[in-house]
């Protein structure tokens, strides 16, 4: 396999790593006094959201443990389907426990949809959650999100834990791929 070229395959930087920790830290601070006081259960969304969890959780004022789920959703290529299926379930009993998810992007919102309801089925005293950007043309359902660091466009981003085909992970910044690099 070749390998994907960080530096011709962008058609942009869309947000810079300096704007992606500055939304970060406004966001810790609102979730540092939004919790004061209460048990706090970080749920990081793999493998996108690493890079945010990572950088948000390091912000918090506070300890808060964290764990992680794992789900596929069903459906080709670059679209979601609403049909999730876990591929790794929490280690975490979330009975009584204040529960914020972390995601790198909403983007039909199906996903995060299915996520709020299975969380909360299991008895979680809130479930709310945290994600780094965000596409409002694209929401296909109403989901309720209390900490979103970017609105953006209904455009295919990359970077900062967003992948496409788990190419450019790793950019430290949110990026637009040139439309050919996966319309080829
Ligand atoms: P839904 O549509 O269910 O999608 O809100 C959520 C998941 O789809 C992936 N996704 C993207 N990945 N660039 C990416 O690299 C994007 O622009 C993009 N939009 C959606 C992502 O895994 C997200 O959790
Ligand atoms: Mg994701």
């Amino acid at each position: 396999m070749e390998a994907a070229d960080m530096g011709t395959d962008l058609q942009q930087v869309l947000i810079s790593r300096e704007e992606i920790e500055s939304r970060l830290d406004d966001m810790a601070e609102r979730i540092d006094a939004d919790y004061a006081g209460e048990d706090l259960l970080l749920v990081g969304v793999l493998k996108g959201a690493v890079y945010v969890m990572a950088d948000l959780s390091r912000r918090l004022r506070r300890s808060a443990p964290m764990d992680w789920m794992a789900v596929s959703s069903y459906g080709s290529g670059t679209k979601s389907s609403g049909v999730v299926r876990i591929l790794k379930d929490l280690d975490t009993d979330l009975t009584g426990r204040h529960v914020l998810i972390v995601e790198d992007i909403i983007d039909s919102g199906l996903t995060l949809s299915w996520l709020l309801g299975n969380l909360s089925s299991r008895g979680a005293a809130s479930v709310e959650i945290a994600t780094l950007l965000r596409k409002p043309e694209a929401m296909k359902v109403e989901v309720d999100v209390k900490y979103v660091g970017f609105d953006i466009p209904n455009e295919f981003v990359v970077g900062y834990g967003l992948d496409y085909a788990e190419q450019y992970r790793n950019l430290p910044f949110i990026g637009l791929l040139k439309p050919e690099v996966y319309e080829n």
